[in-house]
């Protein structure tokens, strides 16, 4: 549920795959130690790094304790880490071997033991998804998968991304994971959907009426949802290389912030009442054109340039990723709801590595005012009303009006209304990890993708998928790293009579 104070959840034991990975280092980890500094975490907790190296309990304690220091948003003090590091120990193991994962579940049966009380698993698959398959299978096969079942301390699953390739490996996911879990022990994880401003957008849609009665294509010209960064692919590029921009962010997050905002109120709070809504929302969209004449798509790479005044490196310049590559590292879309809210307004989504700016958000352009009054003799057509939600950085909403300057004259300009989290709440703001391993240990997956959803979403951008590997490098627009992407992108918009918005 989106409203949660503090809730009730069973004695825990995490244990996460893939535990000397990146992500264990930079969120999980952090993630679970700012949760016991909050006292979210229930008083019997254990966590178990399960990996293929060989670890002692004491070299791993010493790793976490490291990761702390570097990526924590807090200190954690001694007592914290006192506290929590007993329960901590490693697993060492590989992901299809059985008898690994039988042992796993004689350790956690001895903690049950000396809890002396049932204790939930949550097991938090962080590897590379050629691991997904054998865990599941060993995590069923073992019985670790159906320990508790019927209770709240059922055993959960958390499966990061990327969730499949395209829609046949997301559906064969799907069969392999609920082969094992049934869907209420299954939370797909999307990052984006545990940051504040993305829980918050449900809360402005819903919980204020001005903004319901003109959310629909009566009174909104466009809507724009841009996810950039200025970062380049780094160290990723064996990873980044095979996926690119339609997959690594738009299929996921782009997809999520798009179904958030077109999305019908829910009959309640519940998760599947929000999930199916989302899912509808999903639904609505129609199939992307792709032929050449009316194309709602674009691709880029890009090319070297000036990144904050920083030269920065083209992408197949970039360490580890092959000359003959054709990865998108920008990819733009326009897109249609065919339903009785949106027929019409053109959704325009982008996303890229080595844009100007890093910066995520939705961007509601209303319809023009009709130039009676104001604005009749003036060079430029009155200003469009627009609604930012900004996701992040500077998190917040604005809402710009036109306004008069000050003056004999009655001259018009654009204005901002804002609201900004940082000076209104303070800036310590719960990572999105937080939130989402919180949720799934209370068994919440309101904030989570449905299996469902993640086959519409991947249903749509499949085909397009398709289309680009048969085109190979044929319609890859080049862009300057520095830059909001190729001019391609630009003609998208401006074809329709838009243009993009960038709040800079
Ligand atoms: C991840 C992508 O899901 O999101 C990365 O794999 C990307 O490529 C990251 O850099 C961006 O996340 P955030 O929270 O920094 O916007």
């Amino acid at each position: 549920m989106i409203n949660t104070g503090k809730r009730a959840i069973p004695p825990t034991v995490i244990v996460i795959f893939g535990a000397s990975g990146d992500l264990t280092a930079r969120k999980l980890v952090p993630a679970l130690f700012n949760l016991s500094v909050d006292q979210l975490l229930p008083e019997q907790f254990s966590l178990i790094g399960y990996g293929r190296k060989s670890t002692t309990d004491e070299e791993f304690r010493s790793e976490l304790r490291s990761s702390l220091n570097a990526h924590s948003r807090r200190q954690i003090s001694d007592d914290i880490w006192e506290s929590l590091s007993p329960g901590v120990s490693f697993h060492s193991g590989a992901y299809d071997d059985l008898a690994c994962f039988t042992s796993l579940k004689k350790k956690i049966e001895e903690i049950e033991k000396c809890a002396g009380q049932i204790v939930q698993c949550l097991f938090y698959l962080s590897t590379p998804p050629s691991g997904f398959s054998p865990i599941l299978e060993n995590l069923g096969v073992s019985g670790l998968a159906s320990r508790h079942q019927g209770t709240s301390a059922a055993s959960k699953v958390i499966v990061e991304k990327p969730f499949g390739r395209d829609l046949s490996t997301a559906k064969e996911l799907n069969q392999i994971i609920n082969r094992r879990f049934s869907e209420s022990q299954v939370f797909r994880i999307d990052h984006y959907l545990g940051k504040e401003t993305v829980q918050s957008l449900l809360v402005q849609r819903f919980a204020n009426s001005i903004f319901e009665p003109v959310w629909n294509r009566n009174y909104v010209s466009c809507v724009q949802i841009t996810v950039a960064e200025d970062l380049g692919v780094g160290s990723r590029a064996g990873y980044y290389d095979r996926s690119g921009a339609l997959r690594d962010m738009i299929q996921n997050h782009v997809m999520q912030l798009l179904a958030l905002t077109t999305m019908e109120p829910p009959s309640s709070l519940d998760p599947e009442a929000i999930r199916d809504e989302k899912v509808k929302a999903l639904q609505a969209i129609k199939p992307v054109a792709l032929d050449e004449t009316h194309s709602e798509v674009v691709r880029g790479v890009y090319t070297e340039g000036l990144v904050s005044g920083e030269k920065a490196v083209g992408y197949l310049e970039e360490k580890d990723v092959p000359f003959s590559s054709y990865t998108e590292t920008y990819a733009a879309l326009c897109l249609h709801l065919d339903n009785w809210r949106w027929k019409g307004v053109p959704f325009y989504i982008r996303s890229g590595k080595r844009l100007k700016q890093k910066v995520s958000e939705i961007v509601v352009q209303f319809t023009r005012p009709p130039a009676i009054l104001f604005g009749k003799n003036a060079k430029q057509p009155l200003s469009p009303n627009l609604l930012t939600i900004r996701i992040q950085p500077d998190e917040g909403v604005s809402l710009s009006l036109n306004s008069k300057t000050p003056g004999l004259e009655t001259k018009l300009q654009p204005v901002n209304l804002s609201f900004g989290y940082d000076t209104t709440f303070g800036s310590n703001t719960p990572e999105a990890y937080e939130r989402l391993i919180l949720d799934a240990m209370a068994g919440d997956g309101t904030l989570f993708i449905r299996g469902d959803e993640a086959e519409q979403s991947w249903g749509l951008l499949s085909p397009v998928l398709d289309s680009w590997q048969a085109l190979e490098k044929q319609g890859l627009e080049p862009y300057s790293a520095g830059t909001w992407g190729p001019l391609a992108a630009d003609k998208l918009l401006l074809n329709r009579g838009h243009e993009w918005i960038t709040n800079m």
